[in-house]
């Protein structure tokens, strides 16, 4: 059943486009996650489907409710914590998060002391004395205290040092258990693998892939290291077969997922000796991906 539905959505910001017919779907629970590089429009969408930006044209819905005419009844389900966590200065980490929950609607009343504990946040502090990491752990309590259906999280893990960021993997993976569903917008994709069941790929307002890491593995290319017991020929003049090069340890080179057997194939007759290959990761299609027109890094 799907949760969250944006079609076809265009935003103007005058006459820049930053979103260019983007369709996204989040189904009951499901965790999702929607890559793109920085300016690509992830902030943009998440304000949309949270109803504080009108959409130029399009439609989102949210519980099949219209995301900007029913965006109270919709935050009532929806717990959000934004890439930018600003909180009001003069009040604590604690009265911040109690003041999250409340506008929530229901709580999970005991998770929040466990939370406080997990994130090793001190909430007595004036919100006007934390870092960013701080600052973006009150908004992650606050979010996994809450009992909402669907979790908005957009980049919540960029100030996280690594041993918080195992934390917030947990806590994502607790509302998973819980039949809860998550949109996690990212640019940090181990953590996107290890935790979605689907990604969609956004660059310059556009949905360039979107799938299971699974079905967007066929873009992606296998490292590969063979020795043989004669020298290999014609592997460099193969479809599918990048960057050959002779190595001690023997021939290296990367092949298209979808070319494997081909090029096993032709390998075979020069007698393998030893065979190692590397998966591909969601890393080298970001990368890929980037390579694209005006998209050069
Ligand atoms: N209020 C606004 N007025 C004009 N342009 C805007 C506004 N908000 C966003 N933009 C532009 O829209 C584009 C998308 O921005 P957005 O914040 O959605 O990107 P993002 O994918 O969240 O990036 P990041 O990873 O840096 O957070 C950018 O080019 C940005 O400059
Ligand atoms: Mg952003």
């Amino acid at each position: 059943m799907s949760l969250l539905k944006v079609s076809n959505l265009t935003k103007k910001f005058g006459k820049f486009t930053a979103l260019d017919g983007v369709n996204l779907e989040v189904n009951s629970g499901e965790i999702v996650g929607f890559i793109g590089p920085n300016g690509a429009g992830k902030s943009t969408t998440i304000r949309v489907i949270l109803g504080i930006l009108k959409a130029t044209s399009g439609e989102v819905k949210i519980f099949d409710k219209d995301a900007w005419n029913d965006a109270v009844d919709i935050h009532k389900r929806v717990a959000y914590v934004p890439g930018d966590v600003n909180l009001w200065p003069n009040l604590t980490g604690g009265e911040v998060i109690d003041l999250f929950v409340k506008l929530n609607g229901t709580d999970h009343g005991s998770k929040r002391e466990e939370l406080i504990q997990k994130f090793d946040l001190d909430p007595t502090k004036k919100c006007r004395t934390y870092s960013k990491g701080n600052r973006q752990k009150v908004a992650l309590v606050a979010a996994f205290s809450s009992d909402a259906d669907l979790y908005i999280l957009d980049e919540p893990t960029s100030g996280l040092d690594p041993l918080m960021e195992k934390v917030f993997q947990e806590c994502v993976m607790e509302v998973k258990r819980l039949g809860k569903s998550v949109l996690l917008s990212s640019h940090i994709l181990s953590e996107v693998e290890k935790l979605c069941d689907r990604v969609s790929i956004i660059r310059q307002g556009k949905i360039i892939e979107s799938g299971t890491l699974a079905e967007l593995r066929h873009l992606t290319r296998t490292q590969i290291l063979v020795e043989t017991k004669d020298p290999i020929t014609g592997l460099a003049d193969l479809e599918g077969v990048h960057e050959v090069e002779d190595t001690e340890l023997g021939v290296s080179f990367q092949v298209d997922s979808d070319k494997m057997d081909l090029v096993i194939k032709h390998i075979s007759p020069f007698g393998i000796v030893k065979l190692e290959s590397a998966p591909p990761t969601l890393e080298d299609l970001f990368m890929r991906h980037y390579e694209g027109v005006g998209g050069k890094r």
